[in-house]
């Protein structure tokens, strides 16, 4: 493949290498012939795109427009040059601009006429949309998959740590104490609300664009509920003009994308501050992390780290496809040719931080000790303390203004609500009794939050069990 950086026209004009090139006297520069290319990036849709000229090329015969000896030689061309591709043999070039005219035009040199006849009543307008649809939809597959086994491998932990106390914070300070299993099944909750946005993305990336043509229909008496069943479609795009020019589906995706990139960002931000030895809640498994060349002491939370960072270039990829597609007119341009590098990229990235935080999150050694020992500063039961009164009878609001007080003498003295007498914490209100002791502890506080949705061991325990189980059953496992 040239890269030559020219702007001069080559003398050579070699009308035949060009499919529209009978309409033309000279042949685009060697810069507007890359400019314009796409084959770079866009041979990865190699498989589908024939996949779907398999199918258009059934259908033709079933309608009476390819004869069988058609099929059968479009079919073993297809299959060689598929073979070729896999074996790293196949001859991509840079003059045929596209994947779909590089595999018609090697399907011509193998078997012929045949081979000229398959592009009849399609044009490349609908071929490239069905293409992305296919690899999109498979893509799909795969993350929902990573979704899935992130959601168990976060149950599974959370079941081990239902009864693991750590601080909640709010304003990253401490608030209530939490068990570290509802804090890890938080982000579960998120992951099940990606994949079912997925499925719904899923829905409309699933919709057979072929038949469209250029962007009118054709006059050939196709058939495209037979193209869309081969294919695996659920339905057709009911319009040629949208459905040549549609990227909604990959706009669609690129949102579901970017919400799962910022879930794991949120997750990454977390697991950075909870390894870092101010926290030492965590630790993550050496291969997350890397050293560092100067300093001995460092491990690098690298892993979490690139993931926030990788977020940014996902949500990149979302505003570029709706920029490309805010001032389109109808139908198909060319700036479509754009949505690929961006939207492969964002699968690409959230496939691969999916796959690793998978292993990652498994391989999580949690220091409990450090956790409860948090979680015992901050005066994290001063809730329990106001919910306390308020069973004994006294307004909230009071209940808050009297755990206000002794909390500001627990500062000036140092030391915790629970370590205070007695006698001092009726001081403040008559209402206290010896009971008040279990209420300040940080197993009564979290024990006391028992209903469906609350951090208490039991309800974790039971919300991470049925999670394991539901998704076991899905991952077949
Ligand atoms: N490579 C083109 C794309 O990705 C294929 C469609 C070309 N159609 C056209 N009318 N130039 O969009």
């Amino acid at each position: 493949m040239s890269t030559e950086n020219s702007s001069k026209p080559t003398n050579q004009f070699d009308k035949k290498s060009q499919a529209w090139s009978a309409r033309f006297s000279e042949p685009v520069s060697e810069l507007v012939k890359r400019y314009t290319a796409s084959v770079e990036f866009d041979q990865r849709l190699a498989k589908y795109d024939i996949e779907g000229s398999l199918a258009h090329a059934k259908m033709l015969t079933e309608i009476g427009i390819l004869s069988d000896q058609d099929l059968q030689d479009i079919t073993r061309g297809l299959q060689t040059i598929i073979t070729e591709i896999n074996e790293g043999r196949f001859d991509w070039s840079l003059d045929l601009e596209d994947v779909h005219l590089n595999v018609e035009k090697r399907l011509v040199e193998l078997i012929g006429d045949a081979g000229k006849r398959l592009h009849t009543g399609r044009s490349r307008n609908d071929q490239v949309a069905t293409d992305i649809r296919l690899w999109l939809r498979n893509q799909i597959d795969i993350i929902q998959n990573y979704l899935k086994q992130l959601q168990l491998a976060l149950a599974e932990l959370a079941l081990e740590h239902a009864d693991t106390i750590m601080p909640g914070f709010t304003h990253l300070q401490v608030a209530q104490p939490v068990t570290f299993g509802h804090h890890l099944l938080a982000y579960a909750e998120m992951f099940k609300r990606d994949t079912e946005r997925l499925n719904d993305c899923r829905r409309r990336v699933n919709r057979l664009p072929l038949g469209a043509a250029a962007l009118a229909g054709t006059s050939f008496p196709i058939d495209r509920v037979i193209v869309a069943k081969e294919l695996g479609f659920d339905s057709l795009c009911l319009n040629s003009l949208d459905a040549v020019s549609d990227r909604d589906f990959s706009i669609e995706f690129c949102s579901a994308a970017s919400l799962i990139m910022m879930h794991l960002s949120r997750f990454s931000e977390e697991l950075i501050i909870w390894m870092s030895p101010r926290f030492g809640f965590i630790d993550l498994a050496d291969r997350f992390c890397t050293g560092s060349s100067i300093m001995p002491q460092k491990k690098n939370p690298d892993v979490p780290e690139l993931a926030r960072g990788k977020t940014g270039r996902v949500v990149g990829h979302l505003v570029a496809l709706l920029m490309l597609m805010k001032a389109q007119p109808l139908a198909y341009n060319k700036d479509n040719q754009e949505d690929k590098e961006g939207l492969f990229d964002a699968a690409d990235t959230v496939r691969d931080t999916l796959q690793i935080f998978v292993d990652m999150v498994a391989g999580i050694r949690v220091n409990a000790q450090a956790m409860r020992h948090a979680a015992a500063e901050g005066f994290a039961t001063a809730t329990d303390l106001a919910d306390y009164l308020v069973k004994q009878g006294v307004p909230f609001r009071d209940a808050h203004e009297t755990v206000a007080s002794v909390v500001k003498r627990c500062v000036d003295e140092q030391c915790d609500i629970a370590d205070l007498s007695l006698e001092v914490l009726q001081s403040y209100h008559s209402a206290i009794k010896e009971d008040v002791f279990s209420v300040l502890t940080l197993e009564g506080s979290v024990a006391a939050r028992n209903h469906i949705g609350g951090t208490a061991p039991e309800r974790v325990s039971e919300a991470a069990t049925a999670l394991i189980k539901a998704l076991k059953k899905d991952l077949n496992k």
